[in-house]
């Protein structure tokens, strides 16, 4: 699977369970804007069935290189941005991984029942043509369980190794240039965005402002019936000039923080 074999995929999967991404590329396309995406999100588990390390590894024999480390304390996660060695034509990737150490051991008993369906000694090619590996096992009671401790876990289990947000670049756009205007275009065109920590996520001081909508809603198949939860949201990013003249590249750790809870069902 080459990078435009990856992002095609990325996209269709998303769009299936996300169909308010394509109604605002579509409201955008009608406005004349050019999507470019900034980055697209990945999630997965401590596992090492299933380890962040052989995301890694896919992304880096593609060109993209390993940069910052962050992570988030309340919500158990450590993530890693890459970028492409030949600049941000390619979307950045932003990997977070669930640290399964820091749960208790019903927790971890219930995920290694999920990763008993995932074959070893997979690449993470194999894996992501694996679609969801837990449809069929995991039961809503379990998906119920697993949200108490873990929102970011019960999504994963729900959703399996698929990207989580796409995110656009609003750098390029020549009507919605900031992200205050492009909250208002969405807001006007009734979508709800992820209010938590503020509509805007980050400022021109730290280069880097975001916001996001809440994730579609869409019935899930589990293995006792079918429940309405959280899919994908799309995001959307603003990068500001750092004091070298570049465009800052990174993530800011407290915005993705909030972001995360995109996919926190009101309910
Ligand atoms: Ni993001």
């Amino acid at each position: 699977m080459n990078l435009d074999e990856f992002f095609k995929k990325s996209w269709k999967d998303y769009v299936e369970i996300t169909p308010s991404a394509k109604r605002i590329v579509a409201l955008l396309e009608k406005e004349g804007e050019v999507i470019i995406n900034d980055h697209i999100a990945l999630r997965t588990f401590s596992h090492s069935k299933v380890k962040m390390d052989l995301f890694s590894d896919y992304f880096i024999s593609k060109g993209y290189l390993k940069k910052d480390h962050y992570f988030f304390p309340e919500t158990k996660l450590n993530a890693f941005h890459f970028e492409h060695k030949e600049g941000p034509e390619r979307p950045k990737i932003f990997i977070s991984e669930l640290d399964l150490g820091a749960f208790d051991s019903n927790f971890q008993t219930l995920i290694l029942r999920l990763m008993e369906k995932v074959p070893s000694h997979k690449t993470f090619e194999d894996l992501y043509e694996l679609g969801n590996p837990w449809l069929g096992v995991l039961s809503f009671k379990d998906y119920e369980f697993l949200r108490e401790k873990s929102e970011y876990a019960a999504w994963l289990a729900g959703m399996g190794i698929r990207a989580n947000h796409f995110t656009i670049s609003l750098n390029n756009f020549k009507k919605y240039n900031t992200i205050q205007k492009m909250n208002d275009f969405l807001k006007f065109h009734h979508f709800s965005l992820n209010t938590v920590g503020g509509e805007i996520k980050g400022t021109p001081g730290v280069f880097l402002e975001q916001s996001s909508l809440m994730a579609d809603r869409m019935k899930t198949t589990f293995s006792d019936g079918e429940f309405e939860v959280s899919t994908c949201y799309y995001e959307f990013a603003l990068r500001y000039k750092c004091e070298d003249g570049k465009y800052f590249q990174g993530f800011v750790a407290n915005s993705a923080g909030n972001i995360f809870e995109s996919t926190y069902s009101k309910g």
